[in-house]
């Protein structure tokens, strides 16, 4: 019988796939559906303190590969936000329901992850890298004091496991040494890649805020290089996020030392049945290759 179930800080996740922030969860009727197929866990919109309306129109577009998405964090605020995360916690019950935050201060992180986890979440997902929001997300991870600062306050505030989201730089392992050694309890790699794209015939950038992230599966192979790079430096936790269409995509992130899973654009390209299709892509491989437990994949790349 093979497993697909794996740890993450004493839950069970079955299978190993995470709804990754800001895909289908900034309401829980949108995170209960997803839950109820077949999920492992499920990751919030990241919310702020403040109502946030987000960059102009177009703020999505669909490239050959992926998405290229500039929302710039559009969210109702905490204080609106907690309303769904009780509905939400109602009728999730034992799969965890994982806050993503951000703020622009140690302070601002700090009092939302508490609000966050007062209301139900069973860790917090720190978002040090949204790439196209001028001030929060990636400004905060590129500068190595604040990041320190942001995750130690959480660690004071919170007992609840706290995860760094990180953006894909060239410096990807030294920061998530850095956030090891601050007190977070896991790494989650990647965020969009800073991207854009420009219209030829109307000679303009098609996006409203002319730059944003890209995501899906273009950017596998750069969250594939992440991961096996900050897997060499850290031994906290690895969740691996982007590009995973598939279930060989799922267990090439594993391979790169990545203990769980992240997916978004999935959802988009192959729909909302998406983490049942890539779980049994994960079985029928693991299945050919005789390999009975994905504990066996783990990091083998490194060998
Ligand atoms: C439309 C859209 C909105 C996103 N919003 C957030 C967000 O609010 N917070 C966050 O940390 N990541 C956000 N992301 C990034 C995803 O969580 C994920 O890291 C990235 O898309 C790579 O994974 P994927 O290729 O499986 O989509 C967003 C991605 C997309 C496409």
């Amino acid at each position: 019988m093979i497993e697909l179930k794996t740890d993450l800080f004493g839950f069970v996740l079955d299978p190993p796939l995470i709804l990754a922030s800001g895909i289908l969860d900034q309401t829980a009727r949108t995170m209960e559906r997803i839950a109820n197929n077949e999920v492992g866990g499920i990751v919030t919109k990241s919310i702020g303190e403040e109502p946030r309306e987000g960059h102009p129109n177009p703020t999505v577009v669909e490239l050959e590969n992926g998405l290229l998405n500039a929302m710039g964090l559009p969210n109702p605020g905490i204080e609106d936000f907690k309303t769904e995360l009780d509905e939400l916690r109602q009728s999730v019950e034992r799969k965890p329901i994982i806050g993503s935050v951000f703020a622009s201060d140690p302070e601002g992180f700090a009092e939302l992850a508490q609000n966050m986890v007062e209301h139900g979440s069973d860790m917090i997902e720190l978002n040090l890298s949204c790439p196209h929001a001028e001030g929060y997300g990636a400004s905060i991870a590129s500068d190595d004091e604040m990041m320190r600062e942001v995750i130690s306050r959480v660690k004071e505030k919170i007992e609840k496991p706290i995860l760094t989201k990180l953006p894909p730089s060239t410096e990807i392992a030294r920061k998530a040494a850095l956030a090891e050694e601050s007190g977070s309890d896991g790494i989650v790699c990647i965020n969009t890649v800073r991207a854009m794209t420009i219209n030829f015939e109307t000679q303009e950038p098609i996006l409203g805020n002319k730059i944003g992230g890209y995501s899906g599966k273009a950017i596998k192979p750069i969250g594939l290089r992440c991961v096996f790079e900050v897997y060499r430096e850290v031994d906290i936790p690895i969740i691996g996020c982007g590009g995973i269409n598939t279930g060989r995509d799922a267990l090439e992130y594993m391979l790169a030392g990545a203990s769980a899973l992240q997916i978004g654009t999935v959802f988009h390209t192959r729909g909302k049945k998406s983490p049942n299709k890539i779980a049994q892509e994960m079985k029928e491989l693991m299945e050919k290759e005789k390999i009975e437990d994905l504990k066996e994949l783990i990091a083998e790349a490194h060998k």
